[in-house]
């Protein structure tokens, strides 16, 4: 029987119970669809650009967002991880402040240059410093439940934003596309669930075969390559395992070459695809070519393939099984799945300067 099979040693293992948290994600991301219904919007006429300023867990949720509404939005949207917000943002531009916690300091550098230039703002967060600027600044703000992981708030970071992007305008309803996403994701967790035995659960197998070994996920553009990064991300962060993602096709333009060397840690690599029935067909062909050129080279290739009608169900179907998969692979690691200690070490540090 495998370790991930004994439910005794998954609750003893995960004392926060981040397993819950990615479990529960189809109802997080209904309960954040209300929540972006019902936020006060910000003015919206004459914008030219959307910028998000956040970072981490934060920021995830804005690239998801940026790549899924890249062939349907008018107007450039950028996702900025720094303290400093690019030149161009002005009076037209939206800048959305996202921070789980609220006290980010790059975010909130950002929020403070956004608020000088006079441009148009949304801020979103579960309280902090953010939360206490924007209500006196009188920035439109969606307050997103507390107590999570920020990365396990995922359908926090994401859906509201969905919601305010379409009730500006800026897109078309997504309400239908994402209660499709909610019945994929609650059919997967059948599968992927911690109830579900390794020997038919898709997620428990990859990690057992991620397990010792260096993941590299790789997705397309525009929409899989921010779900590979989340995968990284995920794996990074719940397994503290070292962990790598990239794109197709660009990375048929250089990473295909660098498979060789070091022999020793390219033996170590396993391969995650992430397929869409949708991706450009060329870029399927990709795959497959790029699959054979690695082959003789990594440990092993696995293709998850997303599930669903809508892109918005696509989409959440692989974040599904990656954070399923992460979560596994932190208790095959033997270790926590929730503290990040490193990056709380870290704010810590930086707060002292
Ligand atoms: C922790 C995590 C981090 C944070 C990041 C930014 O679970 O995922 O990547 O998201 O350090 O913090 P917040 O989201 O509070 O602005």
């Amino acid at each position: 029987m495998s370790r991930l099979d004994n439910l005794e040693y998954l609750a003893s293992a995960d004392p926060a119970g981040m397993g819950e948290w990615v479990a529960g994600l189809p109802e997080q991301c209904e309960e954040a669809f209300r929540l972006g219904q019902e936020a006060p919007l910000p003015e919206a006429a004459g914008v030219r650009q959307v910028v998000v300023v956040g970072m981490g867990g934060s920021a995830i949720g804005a690239d998801l967002l940026r790549g899924y509404v890249e062939g349907e939005m008018a107007i450039p949207f950028l996702v900025s991880r720094t303290y400093h917000l690019p030149a161009f943002v002005s009076r037209e531009t939206l800048v959305i402040a996202s921070s789980y916690s609220g006290n980010t300091e790059e975010t909130l550098s950002a929020y403070g240059e956004a608020r000088e230039r006079g441009a148009r703002m949304f801020a979103i967060a579960s309280g902090g410093e953010l939360e206490r600027r924007a209500q006196a600044d009188g920035v439109p703000f969606c307050r997103i439940p507390g107590g999570y992981s920020p990365r396990a708030a995922l359908g926090y970071s994401f859906v509201p934003l969905l919601a305010v992007l379409s009730r500006l305008g800026l897109i078309r309803d997504r309400a239908e596309d994402l209660a499709e996403a909610v019945k994929v994701m609650r059919e997967l967790r059948a599968e992927l669930g911690q109830g579900t035995p390794a020997a038919d659960n898709p997620a428990k197998q990859l990690a057992e075969r991620l397990y010792g070994k260096l993941p590299f996920i790789y997705g397309a553009a525009p929409w899989s390559s921010a779900v590979a990064y989340r995968w990284k991300g995920q794996v990074n962060e719940n397994a503290k395992n070292l962990s790598h993602s990239n794109i197709l096709p660009e990375l048929n333009h250089n990473e295909t070459v660098g498979w060789e060397f070091p022999e020793r840690l390219t033996a170590q690599i396993e391969v995650v695809l992430l397929r869409d029935r949708e991706d450009h067909p060329k870029v399927q062909r990709r795959f497959e070519v790029t699959s054979t050129i690695m082959r003789p080279h990594v440990s092993g290739i696995t293709e998850v393939w997303s599930r669903g009608h809508s892109i918005l169900a696509r989409l959440f179907s692989l974040i599904y099984h990656g954070d399923f998969t992460s979560y596994y692979l932190a208790l095959l690691n033997g270790v926590d799945p929730t503290p990040v200690k490193v990056i709380d070490y870290l704010k810590g540090e930086l707060a002292k300067v």
